[in-house]
C-alpha cells in the first residue's frame, strides 16, 4: 500500500487505538522483567494480552515468523524468536511489540524497547543509552518540509558522535493497514535527500545501534539478526503520525516504564560519556554505521 492516500479521521482513530494497544502492551512486560524468565514466557503474555484486546500479534505467521513478539538479547540486533533461553543479570532484551486492531483487517501499532534485567554492566548501559536518545533525535528531525534523508542524517550523527555505530539492513517503515508500506526509513542519510514526509503519513523510527561495527549476520533460523562482531545492540522504536507542526507519537507511554526509563541513567548526558567509548576520529567505533 502507498502512503498516497491520507487516513480518513476514522481510520486515525484506528491507528490511535492499535498503537496505543501495543504500547500498552509493552507497559505490561515490563512489569515482568527479570532474571529468571524466558522469553517463550514473555512471548505468551504478549500473546494473551493482545488477544484479550480483540487484537491479532502482528509478527506471528508474518512471512513465516513463527512466534507472536520478537525478543531481541544483547549481540541480537533484531527478530530474535522467542525460545526457552532464560534471561540472566545483566542481559540487555529488546522486546518488539506489534499488533493489529482489531484482528482481522485491522490497522498496526509498532513499538519496541530494550530493557536492563537486573543491574546492566557500563557497556550495556551506553548502547541502550545512545539507541534510546538515537530515537528521540529521529523524531525530533520530523518538521514541516523534512524529507526522510534528514530523520537518517541526524540519528547516524548524534550516534557516531557517541562512538557507536547505525545498522543499515534495516529501516523504519511506512506502516498502516499494511504493517510494512513505503517509504522505507533508514537511521542514516543524506540532509534533503528522500521523500518528503507529508502530513498524516504514519510511519516508524525504530534506528538499531551497535557498540561495535554497524555489522550484521542472520543466523540459520532466517530471522535472528546478530552484530557480525558480536558487540551488543539496542533498539527504541515508535509508531508516528505526521501533523502539520512535527509529529504526534501514537505509541508514547503514560508512564515512565520499568526497566528501562526509570533508571538514573536513561537521562545520559555528554559528560556521562565513558572514556573508552568516547568519539574517535578513527578506528572501529567510528568506522561505517
Ligand atoms: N516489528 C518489526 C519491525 O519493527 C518487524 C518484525 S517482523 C517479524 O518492523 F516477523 F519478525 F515479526
Ligand atoms: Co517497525
Ligand atoms: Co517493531
Amino acid at each position: 500500500m502507498s502512503q498516497n492516500n491520507r487516513l480518513s479521521k476514522r481510520e486515525l482513530e484506528q491507528m490511535r487505538a492499535s498503537s496505543r494497544l501495543a504500547a500498552r502492551t509493552l507497559e505490561m512486560v515490563s512489569e515482568h522483567i527479570q532474571p529468571g524468565i524466558t522469553t517463550n514466557a514473555i512471548d505468551r503474555m504478549v500473546d494473551t494480552f493482545i488477544r484479550d484486546y480483540g487484537a491479532y500479534p502482528s509478527p506471528l505467521n508474518y512471512r513465516g515468523f513463527p512466534k507472536s513478539v520478537c525478543t531481541s538479547i544483547n549481540e541480537v540486533v533484531c527478530h530474535g524468536i522467542p525460545e526457552d533461553r532464560v534471561l540472566k543479570d545483566g542481559d540487555i532484551i529488546n522486546v518488539d511489540v506489534t499488533c493489529t486492531l482489531p484482528a482481522k483487517n485491522g490497522f498496526f501499532g509498532d513499538t519496541s524497547v530494550t530493557f536492563y534485567v537486573g543491574e546492566p554492566s557500563p557497556d550495556a548501559i551506553y548502547v541502550t543509552e545512545v539507541a534510546r536518545q538515537a530515537l528521540e533525535v529521529g523524531i525530533a528531525a520530523v518538521r514541516p518540509g523534512a524529507r526522510v534523508g534528514d530523520i537518517g542524517y541526524a540519528i547516524q550523527t548524534f550516534v557516531r558522535s557517541k562512538g557507536c555505530s547505525v545498522v543499515r539492513e534495516f529501516t523504519g517503515h511506512g506502516i498502516g493497514k499494511e504493517f510494512h508500506t513505503e517509504p522505507s526509513i533508514p537511521h542514516y542519510g543524506i540532509p534533503g535527500t528522500g521523500p518528503l514526509i507529508k502530513r498524516g503519513m504514519t510511519f516508524t523510527i525504530e534506528p538499531m545501534v551497535n557498540l561495535g561495527s554497524w555489522e550484521t549476520l542472520v543466523l540459520d533460523d532466517d530471522w535472528t539478526a546478530v552484530t557480525k562482531d558480536g558487540s551488543l545492540s539496542a533498539q527504541f522504536e515508535h509508531t508516528l503520525l505526521a501533523t502539520r507542526s512535527g509529529v504526534e507519537v501514537l505509541t508514547r507511554r503514560d508512564s515512565l516504564l520499568k526497566h528501562s526509563e526509570d533508571k538514573p541513567y536513561a537521562r545520559l548526558g555528554r559528560r556521562s560519556v565513558p572514556a573508552a567509548h568516547a568519539p574517535q576520529k578513527d578506528g572501529a567505533n567510528a568506522a561505517g554505521g
